[in-house]
């Protein structure tokens, strides 16, 4: 486990309030004072960022990626979370949520001022019971989670491939064994969670990148969400 910061000191930082709110920031919807939210969830490697970007194009969605949100924090210039946020990601564990769910409701505070968008894709969040519990206490409730169901096999090799390529500092075998770890143990409670809550909608993401996202899409179609294109 790496070096574990202070909770009390996280919770009272000033820079991190969205923990502290007694009702949530946002109602579901489109509308002034709405956000929709969609969670997209699946084991790393399973093609969230991939199928997010397809979504982006069509149906008009903002992608926020927890992991890109940690990584650019990380590499921020003066960054007090920096050095904290490398060594999680390294280990594969799960950042505290008090600094994700800020990066979070940023970016969206910031694309609903810059264009009006309030339709977010939230890709590889919640990843952990809290973030799951504190981010629809007080951010906002989600729609439903998108689930990308992948062996581990698969993902593997996906990921030993984007190494190739990526920079990324997790996408070796050592870290990779690490995250599978953390997705199985404490990723997947937060799937079941949903999933009692009948707010999943699975998809089988063993096939082709095309193939996967013509479920997709058949799958939104079925939660009344039609494409822009
Ligand atoms: P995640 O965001 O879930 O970690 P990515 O979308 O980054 O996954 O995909 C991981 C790697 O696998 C990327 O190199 C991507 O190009 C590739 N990939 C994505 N979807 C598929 C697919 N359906 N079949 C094969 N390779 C895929
Ligand atoms: O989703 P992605 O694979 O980009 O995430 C990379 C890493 O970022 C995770 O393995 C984890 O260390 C961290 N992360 C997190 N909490 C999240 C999302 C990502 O701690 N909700
Ligand atoms: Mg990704």
């Amino acid at each position: 486990m790496p070096a574990v910061p202070d909770k009390k000191e996280l919770q009272e930082n000033p820079a991190l309030q969205a923990p502290k709110r007694s009702k949530p920031l946002f109602s579901p919807g489109t509308s002034d004072g709405e956000a929709l939210v969609i969670f997209v969830l699946g084991g790393p490697g399973s093609g969230k960022g991939t199928q997010c970007a397809n979504l982006v194009r069509d149906y008009g969605f903002k992608h926020l990626s927890a992991g890109d949100l940690l990584r650019e924090e990380q590499d921020r210039e003066g960054s007090e979370f920096g050095e904290m946020i490398k060594t999680y990601i390294k280990e594969g564990e799960i950042v505290p949520m008090e600094v994700t769910i800020q990066l979070l409701e940023n970016a969206m505070n910031s694309t609903i001022e810059e264009n009006g968008n309030r339709k977010f894709l939230i890709d590889g969040f919640p990843r952990k019971m809290d973030q799951a519990l504190a981010f629809e206490e007080k951010v906002v409730p989600s729609k439903f989670t998108l689930f990308f169901d992948c062996p581990e096999d698969a993902m593997r090799e996906r990921l030993l491939n984007r190494g190739k390529t990526s920079g990324r500092a997790d996408d070796n075998e050592e870290s990779i064994k690490k995250r599978f770890r953390t997705f199985v143990e404490t990723s997947m409670p937060v799937v079941e969670k949903f999933e009692k809550e009948s707010k999943v909608v699975r998809v089988d993401a063993t096939k082709g990148p095309e193939e996967v996202y013509q479920d997709v899409r058949k799958q939104f179609s079925r939660e009344g969400l039609e494409a822009e294109k």
